[in-house]
């Protein structure tokens, strides 16, 4: 069929960014247009936004992880902006929101290198720097190229004795076609992962989800970070 679908947004992690407003609070935003390339994170914003507004001038920034579980905190932020008055451009019902933190439920904890704080609870945490901040080709969006810093995440999503994420203990939060997801069961793997098989001490022992794949031996279970 060929169709004519309003939105294109066929299945990518969500990220919470938290930047630096003018006045030195913190911004909080969810963002699903994020990628990574090496050490860069590439982000497209809408450009009337408080985050793309912030990353203009202030490039200190933290992407955020959060596991699945966290999505109603996701979706409580999804109706605010950090901007005042709020932008024409914003979905009706949209309001400003000048503590997303306090709104959303969440904590900020201190960063090791940059301003904006890091919000406890999301396994994985990334300290980076918007080294580019330019138009896209539509004119509505930004695209931001944030180098990264410093990498926090949960231990235990850690391989240990390593400085791998065991794909098998952290999946993303999904937002696929404006619905949230958790990852299902691994498929298999790719020739280039470089991460330690059957990791001694990383059965899922307290929950017993494992999912077992036939056809590759593959196993995968759920996130057992908490929240
Ligand atoms: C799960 C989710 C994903 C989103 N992805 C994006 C995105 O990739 N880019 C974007 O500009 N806005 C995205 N939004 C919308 C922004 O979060 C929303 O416009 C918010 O008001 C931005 O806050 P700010 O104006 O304080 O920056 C997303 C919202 C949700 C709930």
């Amino acid at each position: 069929m060929e169709i004519e679908p309003s939105i294109l947004y066929f299945g990518t992690p969500v990220v919470l960014l938290s930047t630096e407003n003018q006045d030195g609070s913190f911004n909080l935003a969810p963002i699903s247009s994020a990628w990574a390339l090496g050490q860069t994170v590439v982000i497209g914003l809408g450009r009337e936004g408080q985050t793309a507004y912030n990353l203009g001038s202030r490039p200190d920034l933290v992407i955020n992880l959060p596991a699945p579980a966290q999505w109603p905190a996701v979706e409580r932020l999804a109706p605010l902006t950090g901007r005042n008055p709020v932008p024409s451009g914003k979905p009706e019902g949209c309001r400003f929101e000048p503590d997303k933190f306090a709104a959303a439920g969440l904590t900020g904890e201190p960063s090791r290198l940059v301003r904006p704080p890091r919000v406890a609870g999301c396994p994985i945490q990334l300290e980076a720097l918007a080294e580019r901040v330019r138009p896209d080709v539509s004119g509505e969006f930004v695209i931001v190229e944030a180098v990264v810093r410093k990498v926090h995440a949960d231990s235990r999503i850690v391989v240990p004795g390593t400085d791998h994420i065991d794909p098998a203990a952290w999946s993303p939060l999904i937002y696929n076609f404006r619905h949230y997801f958790g990852l299902g069961p691994e498929l298999g793997r790719s020739y280039r992962t470089q991460t330690p098989r059957n990791v001694e001490g990383s059965a899922p022992a307290d929950t017993g989800r494992t999912h077992g794949n036939e056809a590759t031996g593959a196993t995968s279970r759920p996130c057992r970070v908490p929240h």
